[in-house]
Protein backbone atom coordinates (compact mmCIF):
# COMPACT_ATOMS: atom_id res chain seq x y z
CA UNK A 1 0.00 0.00 0.00
CA UNK A 2 1.19 3.38 -0.08
CA UNK A 3 4.05 2.76 -3.04
CA UNK A 4 1.82 0.87 -4.92
CA UNK A 5 0.29 3.27 -7.00
CA UNK A 6 -0.24 2.54 -10.40
CA UNK A 7 -3.55 4.03 -11.75
CA UNK A 8 -5.31 6.86 -10.59
CA UNK A 9 -9.01 7.98 -10.71
CA UNK A 10 -9.37 11.84 -9.24
CA UNK A 11 -12.70 12.97 -8.49
CA UNK A 12 -13.86 16.69 -8.98
CA UNK A 13 -10.71 17.12 -11.27
CA UNK A 14 -12.15 20.42 -12.77
CA UNK A 15 -11.72 22.44 -9.29
CA UNK A 16 -9.13 24.65 -7.33
CA UNK A 17 -7.30 21.63 -6.44
CA UNK A 18 -7.80 19.12 -8.50
CA UNK A 19 -6.97 20.85 -11.61
CA UNK A 20 -2.88 21.17 -10.63
CA UNK A 21 -3.40 17.58 -8.49
CA UNK A 22 -4.04 15.86 -11.38
CA UNK A 23 -1.04 17.80 -13.65
CA UNK A 24 1.16 16.70 -10.79
CA UNK A 25 -0.01 12.68 -10.34
CA UNK A 26 0.69 12.77 -14.01
CA UNK A 27 3.97 13.52 -13.61
CA UNK A 28 4.91 11.30 -11.25
CA UNK A 29 2.58 8.26 -12.24
CA UNK A 30 2.44 8.91 -15.91
CA UNK A 31 0.14 11.42 -17.89
CA UNK A 32 -2.04 7.80 -19.34
CA UNK A 33 -2.12 6.49 -15.45
CA UNK A 34 -4.48 9.51 -14.34
CA UNK A 35 -7.76 10.15 -14.85
CA UNK A 36 -9.60 13.57 -14.67
CA UNK A 37 -12.80 13.11 -13.65
CA UNK A 38 -15.81 15.60 -12.69
CA UNK A 39 -19.53 16.12 -13.03
CA UNK A 40 -18.69 19.15 -15.38
CA UNK A 41 -17.95 18.52 -19.05
CA UNK A 42 -14.20 17.93 -19.41
CA UNK A 43 -13.91 18.50 -23.08
CA UNK A 44 -11.78 21.44 -24.17
CA UNK A 45 -9.69 21.45 -20.88
CA UNK A 46 -6.25 21.70 -19.98
CA UNK A 47 -7.05 18.07 -18.24
CA UNK A 48 -8.16 16.32 -20.98
CA UNK A 49 -5.28 17.73 -23.78
CA UNK A 50 -3.02 15.95 -21.35
CA UNK A 51 -4.45 12.49 -20.06
CA UNK A 52 -7.64 10.55 -19.84
CA UNK A 53 -10.72 11.86 -18.64
CA UNK A 54 -13.94 11.23 -18.19
CA UNK A 55 -17.49 12.61 -16.98
CA UNK A 56 -18.27 10.94 -13.50
CA UNK A 57 -21.08 12.27 -11.18
CA UNK A 58 -20.00 10.46 -7.57
CA UNK A 59 -23.27 10.30 -6.60
CA UNK A 60 -23.86 7.56 -10.14
CA UNK A 61 -22.05 4.42 -8.17
CA UNK A 62 -22.69 2.48 -10.99
CA UNK A 63 -20.29 4.38 -13.00
CA UNK A 64 -17.78 5.14 -10.91
CA UNK A 65 -17.48 1.31 -10.54
CA UNK A 66 -17.05 0.70 -14.51
CA UNK A 67 -14.98 3.62 -14.63
CA UNK A 68 -12.75 1.72 -11.84
CA UNK A 69 -13.06 -1.50 -14.13
CA UNK A 70 -12.27 -0.08 -17.69
CA UNK A 71 -9.21 1.32 -16.38
CA UNK A 72 -8.22 -0.58 -14.34
CA UNK A 73 -7.99 1.68 -11.44
CA UNK A 74 -6.36 1.05 -8.13
CA UNK A 75 -6.04 4.49 -6.25
CA UNK A 76 -8.72 7.05 -5.78
CA UNK A 77 -8.12 10.61 -5.19
CA UNK A 78 -12.07 12.03 -3.62
CA UNK A 79 -11.99 15.72 -4.43
CA UNK A 80 -15.85 16.08 -5.53
CA UNK A 81 -17.24 17.73 -2.54
CA UNK A 82 -19.50 20.87 -1.61
CA UNK A 83 -17.39 23.68 0.11
CA UNK A 84 -18.53 25.36 3.38
CA UNK A 85 -20.70 28.25 2.01
CA UNK A 86 -22.87 27.06 -0.52
CA UNK A 87 -22.90 23.83 1.82
CA UNK A 88 -24.96 26.41 4.02
CA UNK A 89 -26.61 27.64 1.13
CA UNK A 90 -27.66 24.32 -0.28
CA UNK A 91 -27.42 22.07 2.69
CA UNK A 92 -29.23 19.06 0.77
CA UNK A 93 -26.48 19.13 -1.97
CA UNK A 94 -23.82 19.63 0.51
CA UNK A 95 -25.28 15.95 2.70
CA UNK A 96 -25.97 14.11 -0.96
CA UNK A 97 -22.64 14.71 -2.80
CA UNK A 98 -20.15 14.79 0.88
CA UNK A 99 -22.24 11.64 1.84
CA UNK A 100 -23.61 9.64 -0.40
CA UNK A 101 -20.45 10.31 -3.05
CA UNK A 102 -17.78 9.02 -0.40
CA UNK A 103 -19.64 6.35 0.88
CA UNK A 104 -19.85 5.32 -3.38
CA UNK A 105 -16.41 6.04 -3.45
CA UNK A 106 -15.53 3.63 -0.28
CA UNK A 107 -17.92 0.91 -1.56
CA UNK A 108 -16.46 0.80 -4.82
CA UNK A 109 -13.15 0.59 -3.51
CA UNK A 110 -14.33 -2.05 -0.64
CA UNK A 111 -15.56 -3.82 -3.73
CA UNK A 112 -12.68 -3.62 -6.17
CA UNK A 113 -9.65 -4.03 -3.66
CA UNK A 114 -8.05 -0.64 -4.02
CA UNK A 115 -4.95 -0.18 -2.55
CA UNK A 116 -5.78 3.62 -1.35
CA UNK A 117 -8.45 5.91 -1.65
CA UNK A 118 -7.38 9.59 -0.81
CA UNK A 119 -10.36 11.87 0.63
CA UNK A 120 -9.64 15.51 1.59
CA UNK A 121 -10.92 16.64 5.27
CA UNK A 122 -10.89 19.74 6.54
CA UNK A 123 -9.97 22.67 9.44
CA UNK A 124 -14.08 22.77 8.95
CA UNK A 125 -14.19 19.73 11.29
CA UNK A 126 -13.63 21.55 14.23
CA UNK A 127 -15.89 23.92 15.42
CA UNK A 128 -17.40 25.68 18.67
CA UNK A 129 -16.11 24.13 21.87
CA UNK A 130 -12.65 23.58 20.11
CA UNK A 131 -9.29 25.27 21.26
CA UNK A 132 -8.96 28.04 18.78
CA UNK A 133 -5.28 28.40 18.56
CA UNK A 134 -3.09 25.85 17.96
CA UNK A 135 -5.70 23.26 17.42
CA UNK A 136 -4.89 20.05 18.37
CA UNK A 137 -5.27 17.26 15.99
CA UNK A 138 -7.48 15.14 18.21
CA UNK A 139 -9.85 16.92 19.88
CA UNK A 140 -13.49 18.42 20.05
CA UNK A 141 -15.46 18.00 16.83
CA UNK A 142 -18.54 20.02 17.16
CA UNK A 143 -18.75 21.83 13.71
CA UNK A 144 -21.78 24.32 13.07
CA UNK A 145 -21.84 23.65 9.67
CA UNK A 146 -23.43 21.17 7.44
CA UNK A 147 -20.10 20.84 5.14
CA UNK A 148 -18.25 20.24 9.00
CA UNK A 149 -20.35 18.23 9.92
CA UNK A 150 -20.07 15.74 6.06
CA UNK A 151 -15.95 15.93 6.93
CA UNK A 152 -16.17 14.57 10.56
CA UNK A 153 -18.62 11.49 9.34
CA UNK A 154 -16.17 11.02 6.36
CA UNK A 155 -13.49 11.24 8.62
CA UNK A 156 -15.34 8.36 10.46
CA UNK A 157 -16.28 6.51 7.49
CA UNK A 158 -13.34 6.49 6.24
CA UNK A 159 -11.51 5.20 9.40
CA UNK A 160 -13.96 2.51 9.44
CA UNK A 161 -13.58 1.40 6.40
CA UNK A 162 -9.75 0.86 7.58
CA UNK A 163 -10.66 -1.04 10.36
CA UNK A 164 -13.11 -3.00 9.59
CA UNK A 165 -12.51 -3.86 5.14
CA UNK A 166 -8.81 -3.28 5.15
CA UNK A 167 -9.27 -0.48 3.11
CA UNK A 168 -6.06 2.00 2.96
CA UNK A 169 -8.13 5.64 3.49
CA UNK A 170 -6.27 8.70 3.97
CA UNK A 171 -6.84 12.29 4.45
CA UNK A 172 -5.68 15.50 5.35
CA UNK A 173 -7.14 18.10 7.09
CA UNK A 174 -6.58 20.91 4.48
CA UNK A 175 -6.53 24.35 5.71
CA UNK A 176 -7.67 27.21 3.23
CA UNK A 177 -5.89 26.88 -0.08
CA UNK A 178 -4.28 29.63 -2.29
CA UNK A 179 -3.69 29.70 -5.27
CA UNK A 180 -3.35 31.01 -8.88
CA UNK A 181 -4.75 28.62 -11.49
CA UNK A 182 -8.58 27.64 -10.36
CA UNK A 183 -10.34 29.63 -8.09
CA UNK A 184 -11.84 28.32 -5.35
CA UNK A 185 -15.66 26.62 -5.12
CA UNK A 186 -17.91 28.09 -2.85
CA UNK A 187 -15.28 28.20 0.62
CA UNK A 188 -15.32 30.57 3.32
CA UNK A 189 -11.59 31.19 2.61
CA UNK A 190 -12.05 32.03 -0.75
CA UNK A 191 -11.56 35.70 0.40
CA UNK A 192 -7.71 35.15 0.63
CA UNK A 193 -7.52 34.04 -3.07
CA UNK A 194 -10.03 36.68 -4.48
CA UNK A 195 -8.25 39.43 -2.70
CA UNK A 196 -5.00 38.05 -5.19
CA UNK A 197 -7.19 38.64 -8.33
CA UNK A 198 -8.23 41.95 -7.27
CA UNK A 199 -5.57 43.52 -6.40
CA UNK A 200 -3.55 42.49 -9.70
CA UNK A 201 -6.75 43.10 -11.97
CA UNK A 202 -8.33 46.38 -9.74
CA UNK A 203 -6.00 47.50 -7.36
CA UNK A 204 -9.06 46.93 -4.78
CA UNK A 205 -10.58 44.52 -2.80
CA UNK A 206 -13.66 44.44 -0.75
CA UNK A 207 -13.25 41.85 1.60
CA UNK A 208 -15.68 39.57 3.14
CA UNK A 209 -14.87 39.01 6.56
CA UNK A 210 -13.48 41.28 9.24
CA UNK A 211 -9.79 42.78 8.89
CA UNK A 212 -8.96 40.93 12.38
CA UNK A 213 -10.00 37.47 11.19
CA UNK A 214 -7.27 34.94 11.27
CA UNK A 215 -7.37 31.73 9.68
CA UNK A 216 -5.03 29.21 8.83
CA UNK A 217 -3.89 28.96 4.96
CA UNK A 218 -1.84 27.02 2.92
CA UNK A 219 -0.71 27.89 -0.63
CA UNK A 220 -0.87 25.09 -3.15
CA UNK A 221 2.68 24.11 -3.69
CA UNK A 222 2.02 22.79 -0.36
CA UNK A 223 -0.90 21.02 -0.55
CA UNK A 224 0.21 19.34 -3.38
CA UNK A 225 3.63 17.86 -1.81
CA UNK A 226 1.02 17.19 1.79
CA UNK A 227 -1.27 15.42 -0.48
CA UNK A 228 1.43 13.52 -2.47
CA UNK A 229 3.52 12.44 0.30
CA UNK A 230 0.58 11.09 2.44
CA UNK A 231 -0.06 9.03 -0.58
CA UNK A 232 3.06 7.50 -0.57
CA UNK A 233 4.08 7.33 3.44
CA UNK A 234 4.44 4.04 4.27
CA UNK A 235 1.01 2.68 6.19
CA UNK A 236 3.28 1.06 8.92
CA UNK A 237 3.71 4.83 10.11
CA UNK A 238 0.47 5.78 9.85
CA UNK A 239 -1.53 6.29 13.66
CA UNK A 240 -3.97 8.47 12.06
CA UNK A 241 -5.45 8.20 8.79
CA UNK A 242 -8.33 10.11 7.85
CA UNK A 243 -7.71 12.90 9.96
CA UNK A 244 -4.45 14.48 9.56
CA UNK A 245 -3.92 18.45 10.56
CA UNK A 246 -1.40 20.06 8.09
CA UNK A 247 -0.59 23.79 9.26
CA UNK A 248 1.45 26.18 6.67
CA UNK A 249 0.80 30.02 7.72
CA UNK A 250 -1.96 31.91 9.90
CA UNK A 251 -2.60 35.23 9.18
CA UNK A 252 -5.34 38.10 9.96
CA UNK A 253 -7.32 39.19 6.88
CA UNK A 254 -5.33 42.76 7.28
CA UNK A 255 -2.65 41.42 7.11
CA UNK A 256 -2.74 39.71 3.92
CA UNK A 257 -3.79 43.28 2.75
CA UNK A 258 -0.63 44.86 4.06
CA UNK A 259 1.55 41.80 2.50
CA UNK A 260 -0.08 42.64 -1.01
CA UNK A 261 0.55 46.09 -0.57
CA UNK A 262 4.24 45.49 -0.37
CA UNK A 263 4.63 44.65 -4.00
CA UNK A 264 1.20 46.29 -5.13
CA UNK A 265 1.79 49.98 -2.66
CA UNK A 266 -1.68 51.52 -4.22
CA UNK A 267 -3.75 48.59 -3.28
CA UNK A 268 -6.95 49.23 -1.11
CA UNK A 269 -9.11 46.57 0.80
CA UNK A 270 -11.79 47.32 2.32
CA UNK A 271 -14.09 44.85 4.78
CA UNK A 272 -17.84 43.96 4.81
CA UNK A 273 -18.47 40.94 6.77
CA UNK A 274 -21.28 38.27 4.65
CA UNK A 275 -22.60 35.54 6.28
CA UNK A 276 -19.92 33.70 6.13
CA UNK A 277 -18.01 35.65 8.54
CA UNK A 278 -19.94 33.35 11.24
CA UNK A 279 -18.13 30.24 9.60
CA UNK A 280 -15.32 31.70 9.40
CA UNK A 281 -15.48 32.60 13.15
CA UNK A 282 -15.73 29.07 14.22
CA UNK A 283 -12.56 27.38 13.08
CA UNK A 284 -9.28 27.30 14.10
CA UNK A 285 -6.87 30.31 13.97
CA UNK A 286 -4.00 28.10 13.58
CA UNK A 287 -3.68 24.15 14.14
CA UNK A 288 -0.45 21.85 15.82
CA UNK A 289 0.12 19.15 12.71
CA UNK A 290 2.96 17.36 14.97
CA UNK A 291 0.95 14.19 13.80
CA UNK A 292 1.85 14.66 10.71
CA UNK A 293 5.30 16.02 11.14
CA UNK A 294 5.75 12.88 13.50
CA UNK A 295 4.01 10.11 11.34
CA UNK A 296 4.65 10.90 7.56
CA UNK A 297 7.51 13.86 7.81
CA UNK A 298 5.43 17.35 6.69
CA UNK A 299 7.03 20.04 6.22
CA UNK A 300 5.50 23.13 4.74
CA UNK A 301 7.82 25.53 2.54
CA UNK A 302 5.74 28.53 1.32
CA UNK A 303 5.17 31.44 4.22
CA UNK A 304 2.56 34.36 4.29
CA UNK A 305 5.73 35.83 2.70
CA UNK A 306 6.90 33.79 0.10
CA UNK A 307 3.35 32.86 -0.53
CA UNK A 308 2.26 36.37 -1.43
CA UNK A 309 5.15 36.99 -3.38
CA UNK A 310 4.90 34.01 -6.19
CA UNK A 311 1.04 34.63 -6.49
CA UNK A 312 1.20 37.96 -6.92
CA UNK A 313 3.75 37.36 -9.84
CA UNK A 314 1.93 34.32 -11.57
CA UNK A 315 -1.36 36.55 -11.30
CA UNK A 316 0.80 39.51 -12.88
CA UNK A 317 1.86 37.04 -15.91
CA UNK A 318 -1.65 36.02 -16.10
CA UNK A 319 -3.16 39.34 -16.32
CA UNK A 320 -0.62 40.44 -19.47
CA UNK A 321 -1.36 37.57 -21.32
CA UNK A 322 -4.92 38.21 -21.13
CA UNK A 323 -6.13 35.42 -18.93
CA UNK A 324 -7.59 36.85 -16.50
P1 LIG B 1 -13.86 22.81 -5.67
O1 LIG B 1 -15.20 23.29 -5.25
O2 LIG B 1 -12.94 23.79 -6.29
O3 LIG B 1 -14.02 21.60 -6.69
C1 LIG B 1 -14.91 20.54 -6.46
C2 LIG B 1 -15.19 19.87 -7.77
O4 LIG B 1 -16.11 18.83 -7.51
C3 LIG B 1 -15.80 20.80 -8.82
O5 LIG B 1 -15.06 20.76 -10.02
C4 LIG B 1 -17.21 20.23 -9.01
O6 LIG B 1 -17.66 20.31 -10.35
C5 LIG B 1 -17.01 18.78 -8.59
N1 LIG B 1 -18.25 18.14 -8.15
C6 LIG B 1 -19.25 18.66 -7.41
N2 LIG B 1 -20.23 17.76 -7.27
C7 LIG B 1 -19.84 16.64 -7.93
C8 LIG B 1 -20.43 15.37 -8.15
N3 LIG B 1 -21.65 15.07 -7.69
N4 LIG B 1 -19.72 14.46 -8.86
C9 LIG B 1 -18.50 14.75 -9.35
N5 LIG B 1 -17.91 15.95 -9.21
C10 LIG B 1 -18.57 16.88 -8.49
O7 LIG B 1 -13.18 22.10 -4.42
P2 LIG B 1 -11.64 21.99 -4.06
O8 LIG B 1 -11.26 23.25 -3.36
O9 LIG B 1 -10.85 21.55 -5.22
O10 LIG B 1 -11.72 20.88 -2.92
C11 LIG B 1 -11.34 19.54 -3.12
C12 LIG B 1 -11.44 18.82 -1.78
O11 LIG B 1 -10.60 19.47 -0.83
C13 LIG B 1 -12.85 18.84 -1.17
O12 LIG B 1 -13.06 17.63 -0.48
C14 LIG B 1 -12.78 19.96 -0.17
O13 LIG B 1 -13.69 19.79 0.89
C15 LIG B 1 -11.35 19.84 0.31
N6 LIG B 1 -10.85 21.08 0.88
C16 LIG B 1 -10.59 22.15 0.11
C17 LIG B 1 -10.10 23.31 0.69
C18 LIG B 1 -9.79 24.54 -0.12
O14 LIG B 1 -9.47 25.58 0.46
N7 LIG B 1 -9.86 24.48 -1.45
C19 LIG B 1 -9.88 23.36 2.07
C20 LIG B 1 -10.20 22.25 2.84
C21 LIG B 1 -10.66 21.10 2.23
N1 LIG C 1 -11.59 26.29 2.08
C1 LIG C 1 -12.65 25.49 2.58
C2 LIG C 1 -13.89 26.30 2.76
O1 LIG C 1 -13.75 27.47 3.01
C3 LIG C 1 -12.26 24.89 3.91
O2 LIG C 1 -12.60 23.57 3.90
O3 LIG C 1 -14.95 25.77 2.66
Amino acid sequence: MGDNIQRVLVTGALGQIGSELCASLRQRYGADNVVASDCKDLSGSKLAKAGPTCTLDVLDRALIEKTVVHYKIDTIVHLAAILSATGEANPDLAWKVNMDGLYNVLEVGRVHHLNQVMVPSSIAVFGPGTPLENTPNDTILRPSTMYGLTKVAGELLGSYYFDKFGLDVRGLRYPGIISAETPPGGGTTDYAVAIFYEAVKHGRYTCFVRDDTRLPMMYMPDCLKATMDLMVAPLHNLKHHTDFNVGAMSFRACELAAEIRKHIPSFQCDYQPDRRQNIADSWPRSVADDAARREWGWRPNFDLETMTEDMIKRLQARHQAGEL
